[in-house]
């Protein structure tokens, strides 16, 4: 057996002006998705030839980038988003950063762009958060979201793979991704635009899948929905996923159906965990092709009695309503179902310590 690569050192350079204590409690107060900042940074940059260098954990500041960056013209980008969790006695876990880590390998090599290292992306976050402690809340429900990112960074107009890449990691405190809400949301089924092709960049985790889907969530909107789920570009037949979460219903019978990973959707990892917490409590769990049609006829008829959509931000949004051109359904009540809210109850407890991590999958840090 090898024994892993060990990581690179991020060096500290502590912030000399950091946010003061009590600002940083009423920022914290009621914290906006992605808008409350730490105060410090992971970065470190790839060179072709040289590999990476420059790593550090530093004040969070703009980056000195030229605008001929090439990320910002040709989108080679890749991000990952994860959260470090409060626990009762005051510890603090990530929740399967090495998952997150692989993906980015994934998405990254699927962009042309070099993969960072394992070892490396742990030893980044542990630091951060270690230093950043503070930002990460208590309050039920939230947590530091934490944001690891590659982009080509190299002024360049040529139209290849990067010959500079910039890593970055950002912390933000936030509450629940969306307002908690008795109602399950609603959910246009767009047929107007699709999310991701066959051979396309669908199963990696690149800026350009959330700014292709920003318009038909615009359109969700306009039909008084708060999100969209797309169908395959193929056929526009069957479920994919929301704009930004994973798709999965419970039968009548208490087992559990979601898309399987054609390519075309990303592999979320509270997707992963969630079915395997369902595998352990004995549900029959189905990873399959589903047909909007046959979907909307088992709402009707009560054989489809929840629909959820899960992912890291939201962790579980429970869906009321599927909307589109020719149909307008209630899913259940309309409500969050019970296999809903238990499945978030567990998945929660074992984030926030409560329960036992039967599956390895917390990293305490603090
Ligand atoms: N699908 C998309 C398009 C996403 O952006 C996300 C969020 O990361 C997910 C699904 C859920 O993935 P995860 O559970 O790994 O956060
Ligand atoms: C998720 O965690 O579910 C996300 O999709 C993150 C989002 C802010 C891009």
């Amino acid at each position: 057996m090898t024994a892993a690569p060990s990581a690179t050192a991020f060096p500290i350079t502590r912030s000399a002006t950091p946010v003061p204590a009590a600002e940083r409690a009423a920022r914290m107060e009621n914290p906006i998705f992605g808008k409350v900042f730490s105060d410090h940074m992971g970065y470190a940059v790839w060179r072709e030839g040289e590999g990476w260098g420059e790593h550090q954990i530093a004040p969070v500041a703009n980056l000195p980038l030229h605008p001929g960056a090439a990320a910002l013209h040709y989108g080679q980008q890749v991000f990952e988003g994860l959260k470090a969790y409060r626990w009762a006695d005051g510890s603090v876990a990530l929740f399967r950063p090495d998952a997150n880590a692989a993906r980015m390998a994934r998405s990254a090599e699927r962009m042309a762009l070099p993969a960072f290292p394992e070892a490396d992306f742990l030893a980044a976050l542990d630091a951060l958060v270690a230093l950043d402690e503070p930002w990460v809340p208590s309050a039920p429900g939230t947590s530091l979201y934490l944001r690891p990112a590659l982009f080509g960074s190299e002024p360049s107009l040529l139209v290849v793979p990067p010959l500079e890449v910039t890593y970055t990691l950002t912390a933000c405190t936030v509450g629940a991704y969306l307002a908690p809400s008795k109602q399950g949301a609603s959910i246009w089924v767009t047929r107007d635009y699709h999310r991701a092709t066959e051979g396309g960049t669908g199963e990696a985790k690149t800026g350009g899948n959330y700014a292709g889907g920003m318009r038909a969530t615009q359109q969700a909107h306009e039909h008084g929905c708060s999100q969209v789920l797309f169908l395959d570009a193929k056929h526009g037949r069957f479920v994919e996923e929301f704009g930004a979460m994973n798709f999965m219903a419970v039968r009548r019978d208490g087992s559990i159906v979601t898309p399987r990973l054609s390519g075309t959707i990303l592999p979320g990892i509270t997707r992963d965990s969630l079915l395997t917490l369902f595998r352990d409590e004995g549900r029959e769990v189905e990873e399959k092709d589903i047909a909007i049609d046959e979907l909307i006829a088992d709402v009707r008829t009560g054989e489809i009695t929840e629909i959820f959509a899960c992912g890291t931000a939201a962790i579980i949004t429970a869906v009321g309503q599927l909307k589109s051109d020719d149909f307008d359904v209630t899913v259940g009540t309309g409500e969050p179902g019970p296999v809903t809210v238990a499945a978030l109850t567990r998945l929660t407890d074992i984030q926030y310590g409560r329960a036992e991590d039967p599956h390895g999958w917390i990293r305490k840090v603090v």
